[in-house]
């Protein structure tokens, strides 16, 4: 079994299904909620956790309620939480998400207050085959990649907007979203922004982009993989699923570009379900779709 160190945000999230997203100073109802864990690195880990793999999850939490119910809904998805760190009076993480009858979604999140500075803990991650970081927490990512350069194993970070370029420079593999790599480069156009990072960077670079796919630089030239069509009921989640995916491909020892068609499917599969990373698939349902749609 892959095993894979996921570093970054843990967070509850709160989901209210609605008609439409609140754009007024009033009170809205909602048809339905969920309570849900989320955060870029949890959602990754739960992901890997459901797909077959080992995810140890290096996250930042105060010792809250919010933090044992963040904990307990991880620890329920069979993702190991003993690098969790916990800061005396410190504030977990949560949001509060709107999706409205299209699967777009409204997030109003808090960051956390108070969670620990130190990063000397992440030298203590167990052997793994990879490491993903988020890039919401610049000096623990930077020490997680530092980590996995010095194993030989890949380092992939999810460059979301803004981006850390101390950050992108120490990865093996970066996975921007659309507006973290425009954050970096500048500009509108997606494929010369991604050529522009491939030359600023060391590493392999690709953008995901919601449902016209990801795009990647490969041996030079860029290669688009669509995504999949699917009914799409709810994309909270799905970026985040989509580097889980990704990060176990490549642990597993695929390539880059089955690596995406593999995430690419694990991402839409998550698509058609409400409920944030509740409706990320396991690896029997990933592999029938993927066959299904081969
Ligand atoms: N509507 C959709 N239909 C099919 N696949 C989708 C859809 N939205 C997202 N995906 C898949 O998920 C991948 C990642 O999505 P996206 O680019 O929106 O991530 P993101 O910008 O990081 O967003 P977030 O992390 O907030 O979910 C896409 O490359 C695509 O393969
Ligand atoms: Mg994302």
């Amino acid at each position: 079994m892959a095993e894979i160190l996921v570093l970054g945000m843990a967070v509850a999230d709160f989901v209210f299904a609605m008609d439409q997203l609140p754009d007024r100073a009033a009170k809205y109802r909602a048809n339905t909620v969920e309570t849900v864990g989320g955060g870029c690195a949890a959602n990754a880990a739960v992901a890997i956790a459901r797909l077959g793999g080992v995810a140890h999850l290096a996250t930042r939490l105060g010792d809250d309620p919010m933090g044992d119910l963040i904990l307990s809904d991880l620890v329920a998805e069979g993702v190991r939480t003993q690098m969790a760190q916990r800061a005396p009076g410190g504030r977990s993480s949560f949001s509060s998400v709107c999706v409205d009858a299209a699967g777009e979604r409204q997030i109003v999140n808090f960051r956390g207050d108070g969670l620990t500075q130190d990063t000397g803990w992440i030298k203590d991650a167990p052997p793994v085959d990879a490491v993903l970081a988020d890039n919401r927490w610049t000096a623990g990512a930077a020490r997680a990649l530092d980590l996995a350069r010095a194993r030989g194993v890949p380092g992939v970070v999810d460059a979301e907007a803004p981006t850390e370029p101390e950050v992108l420079a120490r990865a093996s593999h970066v996975a921007f979203s659309r507006d973290g790599l425009l954050s970096f480069t500048g500009g509108d156009a997606l494929v010369p922004a991604l050529r522009e990072a491939a030359a600023r960077l060391p590493g392999w670079v690709c953008v995901t982009d919601g449902a016209n796919g990801t795009t990647c630089i490969d041996g030079g030239t860029a290669q688009h993989v669509p995504a999949c069509a699917v009914e799409v009921r709810d994309t909270l989640g799905a970026g985040d699923i989509w580097h889980g995916a990704f990060v176990l491909a490549l642990a597993e020892g695929q390539g880059e570009v089955p690596a995406i068609r593999f995430a690419n499917a694990a991402a839409a599969l998550k698509c058609t379900t409400f409920g944030g990373r509740k409706g990320c698939p396991d690896r029997t349902d990933l592999d029938e779709f993927l066959k299904e749609t081969s």
